[in-house]
C-alpha cells in the first residue's frame, strides 16, 4: 500500500479485453472506486517487431512459441519510461508462470502490503527466461498445472490481493477471520450455517444456536483445526 493506503496493480497482457469481465465484478469495482488503481497494458502496443509480433520459436527446438525479451523490454520501457532492469527496484514485477513460487495466503498478504505491482502474463510456452531473470522480482504460480496463459493466474492473484484492501469488501471484518488468516492460526475456515436451522432433517450444530459466544468460538476453532489437519496444512498455533 502507498502512504495514502492505495495500491496500483498493472497487468501486462496480450489480451487486455479479458479483464473487462474482471473489472466489472463488484468487489473489484469497489476497490477501484475507493482509489485503488488497476491498469491493463497491451504487450503488443510497443513491440519493435513488424506485424505486432511478440513471440518466437525456442532456441534448441521444441513445440510452441516463447515471448521475446526485446518485446517485453520495449513494452515495459514504453509504459514506465525507464529501463525495466530498474523497474523491479521500484515495484514488485511478477511473472505468472506454472513453475514459480506457489501463491498462498502468506504471499497474498505480503503482496497486499506493496504500493505497486506489475503482473506479466505469459502465453504459449511462456517467457524467454531473461525476462524473468532481469525484469522480474518474483515468479508466481497458482498451481502445478499449465494454463493457456498467465491471464487467469493474474486475475486470481489480483482478486486475492484486492479483497484484502480496505474498500473492497462490504464488511470490514470479512477478510479478518477467514481461511488461512492469522486469526485462525493459518487453518482453513470453520463451517458456516444459516437458516433454516433444520432442512430435510439436516440440523445445524446446537452450539451455534446457543448464543454462548465463548463456546461458539471454541467450537469454530476446533473445527478449523480439524480441517487444517485433514487437508495436511500445519496449524500456526
Ligand atoms: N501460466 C500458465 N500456467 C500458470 C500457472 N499454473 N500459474 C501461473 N501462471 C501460469
Amino acid at each position: 500500500m502507498r502512504e495514502d493506503g492505495r495500491v496500483q496493480i498493472d497487468v501486462v497482457t496480450l489480451f487486455p479485453q479479458w479483464f473487462e469481465w474482471f473489472t466489472g465484478q463488484r468487489h473489484v469495482a469497489n476497490a477501484v472506486a475507493s482509489g485503488h488503481d488497476l491498469r491493463f497494458l497491451d504487450l503488443r502496443e510497443h513491440t519493435p517487431l513488424s506485424g505486432g509480433q511478440v513471440d518466437d520459436t525456442p532456441f534448441g527446438g521444441g513445440a510452441g512459441m516463447v515471448l521475446r525479451v526485446d518485446v517485453m523490454d520495449a513494452a515495459l520501457r514504453g509504459f514506465y519510461g525507464s529501463d525495466p532492469v530498474e523497474l523491479r527496484r521500484e515495484r514488485r514485477v511478477i511473472a505468472l508462470t506454472p513453475g514459480g513460487r506457489m501463491l498462498d495466503e502468506g504471499l497474498v498478504t505480503e503482496l497486499a502490503a506493496e504500493p505497486a505491482l506489475t503482473l506479466l502474463c505469459g502465453r504459449y510456452e511462456g517467457f524467454d527466461e531473461r525476462i524473468v531473470q532481469h525484469f522480474c522480482s518474483d515468479a508466481v504460480s497458482i498451481g502445478r498445472y499449465v494454463l493457456a496463459g498467465g491471464e487467469l493466474a493474474a486475475m486470481v492473484l489480483a482478486d486475492a490481493v484486492l479483497r484484502k484492501l480496505p474498500g473492497s469488501l462490504g464488511h470490514a471484518d470479512s477478510a479478518e477471520e477467514e481461511s488461512f488468516s492469522a486469526a485462525l492460526g493459518g487453518d482453513p475456515e470453520y463451517p458456516h450455517y444459516t437458516r433454516p436451522a433444520d432442512y430435510r432433517g439436516w440440523t445445524v450444530p446446537e452450539v451455534l444456536l446457543s448464543g454462548h459466544h465463548e463456546e461458539i468460538r471454541r467450537w469454530r476453532r476446533a473445527r478449523s483445526r480439524e480441517r487444517g489437519a485433514a487437508s495436511g496444512g500445519a496449524s500456526l498455533s
